[in-house]
């Protein structure tokens, strides 16, 4: 095992990345969520990085996670995406989950997206809704930044008053509004899974003033935060929350309605990318 710093390990990782794809310094990061990993598919001059072949990444376990980064060009800007993630649930260290966003900041992203299938909480949503994420809790009973802190990356007390760039939920906002799609706001409420949660669990949630719930996305939003990117959340509301509706959750069906949302979902990415990376100020119209 390597034993360097996590920043040299980072650096490592993002020089073995640059030597695959030498064409750009990739502007924007972004993580693909379960059922969600479609819009890498759609990226030009893209070359495939599986997990395993990147120095210090772990190997993604979950189906409907492909594992690997995809580097490419969308609508002109240098892309670096995870197609599939790694959880906390698979028995990863927070550091391990965290890894590829530390080797996103070393690669030179600003900016990074992050996207998540997740349970609904607010009743106002329905299966396949799209919620822009506002704010979050971290219940995950651990923080990824615990440890020896490298001022490098960030201070050791780093800010969390606005995890979810504002400009970014606005930009997202008019570009859901011009493709006339509906995108909500609310709080992603993340927890250790793997099980779902009780319907005790979810009133509880429900209370502490969660919109979704899942399993992802809070500590790699913290990790980025650290390093100082810009965060753009977005979870797509896969199943309403145990004892919302008189049914069981299954991952099936997780995935089915990640891939229901597909094109909607990729369209809005695809918008929203080059206001991301600063290229364009204007909302295109429809
Ligand atoms: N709970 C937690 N995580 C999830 C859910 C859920 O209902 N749906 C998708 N990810």
């Amino acid at each position: 095992m390597d034993m360097s710093p996590l920043y040299e390990r980072a650096e490592h990782a993002a020089r073995t990345i640059r030597a695959r794809w030498a064409a750009e310094t990739p502007r924007v990061g972004m993580v693909l969520g379960s059922g969600l990993g479609a819009f890498a598919d759609q990226l030009t001059e893209a070359v495939a990085i599986p997990f395993d072949e990147v120095p210090g990444f772990a190997r993604s376990t979950v189906e409907g996670h492909a594992g690997r980064l995809v580097l490419g060009m969308c609508d002109g800007v240098p892309l670096a995406v995870m197609q599939g993630r790694f959880h906390f649930y698979e028995g990863y260290g927070l550091d391990e989950v965290t890894f590829p966003m530390r080797t996103l900041g070393a690669l030179g992203v600003k900016a990074v997206v992050i996207t998540n299938a997740a349970g609904g909480l607010n009743n106002t949503f329905t299966q396949g809704t799209l919620m822009l994420i506002s704010d979050h809790l971290n219940l995950m009973g651990a923080n990824p930044l615990s440890g020896a802190n490298d001022e490098r990356f960030g201070p050791r007390f780093p800010d969390l008053t606005e995890v979810y760039d504002r400009e970014f939920q606005e930009l997202a906002s008019k570009e859901a509004q011009a493709m006339g799609i509906e995108l909500r706001r609310g709080v992603y409420a993340a927890l250790t899974g793997p099980s779902y949660e009780t319907p005790a669990e979810i009133r509880m949630l429900r209370s502490l003033g969660a919109d979704a719930v899942g399993m992802s996305t809070v500590p790699e939003a913290i990790v980025a935060r650290h390093m100082s990117l810009k965060v753009l959340g977005l979870s797509c509301i896969t199943n309403m929350a145990a004892g919302v509706l008189d049914r069981p959750i299954d991952h099936a069906e997780v995935l089915e309605t990640g891939e229901s949302v597909r094109e909607t979902f990729t369209e809005l990415l695809q918008r929203v990318i080059p206001l991301l990376s600063g290229q364009r100020s204007e909302v295109r119209g429809q």
